[in-house]
């Protein structure tokens, strides 16, 4: 299972440290996210602090785009380094071509559903994802409860990825810690990612490492 520590629970005055500390502790991945103000409640960073990121760490960068018009700016996001690169179908009403524009720019597409979003609005763009991103809270922010029904949207979607052969990689996002991390990987996750159970107490690379037994 790769740990993606989500970089908005960190101290922002001190992101290549967290990093770096999460980085040591196991974590795969280093997820951004990305609000609006308009399709979440909340506004957090965009490109700059990307291409910051990118300078700070080897590892590769996971962006959830939490805004409305997100196909204007995937370029933007692909110039500063993000490696893998989600978008809300609840956002983007052109999926299939950003997904493609993705594609083209050498970024890992994916989908990301919100909690209410069935998975049967997957059905079309399964095929071309390189991942699909279940949300476990509402998004908007950091330090919320995992909502349990998550569990069984995660086995029902790696079933029909399995049925029809693809290779998208489920990824959970929301109140993931140490009590559910575990049967998250059993029902299907390979990428979890983590706020507040990493960066919430002070010792990120002790909290990466402790998730990552956990889920074993
Ligand atoms: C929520 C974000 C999540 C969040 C995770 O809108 O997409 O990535 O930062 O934080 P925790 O793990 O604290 O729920
Ligand atoms: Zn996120």
């Amino acid at each position: 299972m790769i740990l993606a520590p989500s970089i908005l629970s960190a101290d922002f005055g001190r992101l290549a440290d967290e990093i770096a500390a999460a980085e040591r502790g196991g974590a795969g991945l280093v997820h951004v996210d990305v609000m609006d103000g308009h399709f979440v409640p909340n506004i957090t960073v965009g490109p700059p602090v990307v291409k910051a990121v990118r300078k700070a760490t080897a590892l590769p960068i996971d962006v959830h785009l939490m805004i409305e018009n997100a196909d204007r700016y995937v370029d933007a996001f692909a110039d500063a380094g993000a490696s893998w690169v989600s978008l809300h179908v609840e956002a983007v009403p052109h999926l299939e071509r950003t997904v493609a524009r993705l594609r083209e720019r050498g970024v890992r597409p994916g989908v990301a559903l919100n909690p209410a979003t069935p998975l049967s609005s997957l059905e079309e763009i399964l095929p071309a994802l390189g991942y699909v991103l279940v949300m476990s809270v509402n998004p908007g922010f950091s330090g919320q409860r995992f909502i349990p029904a998550s569990l069984d949207k995660v086995r029902r979607l790696r079933a029909q990825i399995q049925a029809r052969g693809l290779s998208a990689v489920i990824e959970v996002d929301g109140g993931v810690d140490a009590s559910n991390i575990k049967a998250l990987g059993e029902a299907g996750a390979e990428v979890v990612v983590a706020g507040n159970a990493v960066y919430g107490g002070g010792d990120p690379e002790g909290a990466a490492r402790r998730l990552l037994e956990a889920a074993r």
